[in-house]
């Protein structure tokens, strides 16, 4: 079966209808129409502009707002029947609206085209999703920051290379995904400005006859300013681009505290419980308790990065202006969006069900020679050049690892075997609390630091 050219509002030039599989194939109804609610706030400013610069009478206006109201109220209670024969969501309303209003829906396509239309409610819509997306980071990072502050005085290894470091207390730890996140909403924020221009005036790609006034359909959406050239405003999804690069940044991010919260769950590990509503068992394997969520955060990172791919092959060579291709933007787009909210939300939420296991961090402290570093520290305060500190330290490691202890096991006598400068005060050096507290600086890992970090980042939320 074939459809009736008729049925489409371009039909007039054509003499034969597209094929049911190329009406599906070149169809976006069944996904552009989650932009229903901004394609209507839209066409209402629109609207409203052309009525006031005498191009719509009075009364068309009125009879526009009176059937979108209706429109609006069809879609939300589920009432509306989207037809693939109507292409997308534009199309679709516009129908509808003119079924219902007669004359003045046809008239509401004045001085636009579906090309600045479409333009205009991709930004409408990531400016939503930006706005939420910014509201749920920051419940994630009050979140964190909760954790850190139970936690601000917790000592856990710090690693590099997956080895035992340094001492760092868990409270650190978190803070620093604070930062990595509040980095993420800096760039949200940034590319919301450019996300923020209005394109509506373009029309398909050389702007329109009619006397329109952009600023003013500018102000009636919110947008910051105009698209200032036409063929810009309608052909480039670069702010699409922008917005899923700092989807996939946000959720690179995401993936590295997915990774430290599975191994620290690992039982090898012990680190941290995760509170079982974010857990499954295994249906083989009765003794399992699996930290889904993060694992699929992992996953579904890799998820992002390729709408993010999709989206940068997508508009690589396009010649100006307009081309179908862009059709190709939403699903990625909507994807990311989809992907990001419900981590945010999700995370935000499992945060506070993150229950430290403080005795499995303090053994680990105590087998990887953490406070080695702090004692090469002494040995440099003590007269020693760091260089001859490092080489002395080494040797009494590797005296401890015969013996099968931690350094502060060691007696004053063998560490003096290594470096005569060394007197009792060692001690107090050599322990965790101590290597912790000595670390008193902005950015530190000091308990009364991290204390001080976590009073700034409340300001900051
Ligand atoms: N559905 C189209 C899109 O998503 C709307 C614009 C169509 N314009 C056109 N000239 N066919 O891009």
């Amino acid at each position: 079966m074939t459809s009736s050219p008729a049925q489409y509002t371009w039909a007039g030039r054509f003499s034969e209808p597209v094929s049911d599989l190329v009406k599906r194939y070149t169809a976006s109804v069944d996904f552009d129409r989650r932009m229903w609610q901004q394609d209507i706030r839209g066409s209402l400013a629109h609207a409203r502009m052309l009525a006031r610069q005498g191009i719509l009478s009075a009364g068309d206006l009125i009879d526009i707002e009176r059937g979108m109201e209706t429109v609006a109220r069809e879609i939300e209670t589920g009432q509306f029947e989207w037809s693939l024969d109507l292409e997308d969501v534009h199309l679709n309303i516009e129908k509808r609206l003119t079924a219902l209003v007669g004359d003045a829906g046809k008239r509401l396509h004045t001085g636009r085209s579906r090309n600045d239309q479409v333009a205009t409610d991709i930004r409408l819509y990531l400016r939503d999703a930006i706005d939420d997306i910014q509201v749920l980071l920051k419940q994630f990072r009050s979140a964190l920051v909760d954790l850190a502050e139970k936690e601000a005085a917790t000592p856990m290894p710090g690693f590099t290379h997956l080895q035992v470091a340094q001492p760092v207390t868990f409270g650190h730890h978190m803070l620093a995904y604070f930062e990595m996140f509040g980095r993420d909403g800096e760039r949200f924020a940034d590319c919301r400005k450019r996300v923020n221009r209005l394109p509506l005036g373009a029309a398909a790609l050389a702007g329109t006859t009619y006397p329109i006034d952009r600023e003013f359909v500018a102000a009636e959406l919110g947008f910051e300013g105009v698209c200032e050239n036409s063929l810009d405003a309608v052909s480039d999804r670069d702010f699409a681009i922008e917005f899923t690069s700092a989807c996939a940044l946000l959720m690179m991010h995401i993936s590295r505290l997915s990774e430290e919260l599975v191994m620290w769950m690992s039982p090898r590990v012990g680190f941290i419980q995760i509170a079982d509503r974010f857990c499954t068992g295994s249906s083989i394997m009765p003794q399992k308790k699996n930290p889904d969520v993060p694992e699929l955060a992992r996953g579904k990172t890799g998820r992002v990065y390729g709408q993010l791919m999709s989206l940068l092959t997508l508009m690589k060579s396009q010649p100006l202006a307009y081309n179908k291709d862009n059709q190709e933007d939403k699903e990625p787009l909507f994807d990311a969006v989809n992907t990001i909210t419900d981590t945010l939300r999700i995370f935000a939420d499992m945060a506070g069900g993150i229950t430290v296991r403080a005795e499995n961090m303090q053994a680990a402290l105590t087998q990887g020679f953490a406070t080695a570093t702090d004692l090469a520290d002494y040995l440099v305060k003590k007269g020693l050049p760091f260089r001859d500190a490092h080489e002395a330290v080494g040797h009494a490691v590797k005296a401890a690892e015969a013996r099968g202890v931690d350094l502060p096991q060691l007696t004053l006598d063998e560490l003096r075997a290594f470096c005569p400068q060394v007197e009792n005060d060692v001690f107090a050096v050599l322990t965790v609390a101590g290597s912790l507290a000595s670390r008193n600086h902005i950015g530190g890992t000091a308990p009364d630091q991290v204390r001080a970090a976590i009073a700034r980042a409340r300001g900051r939320l």
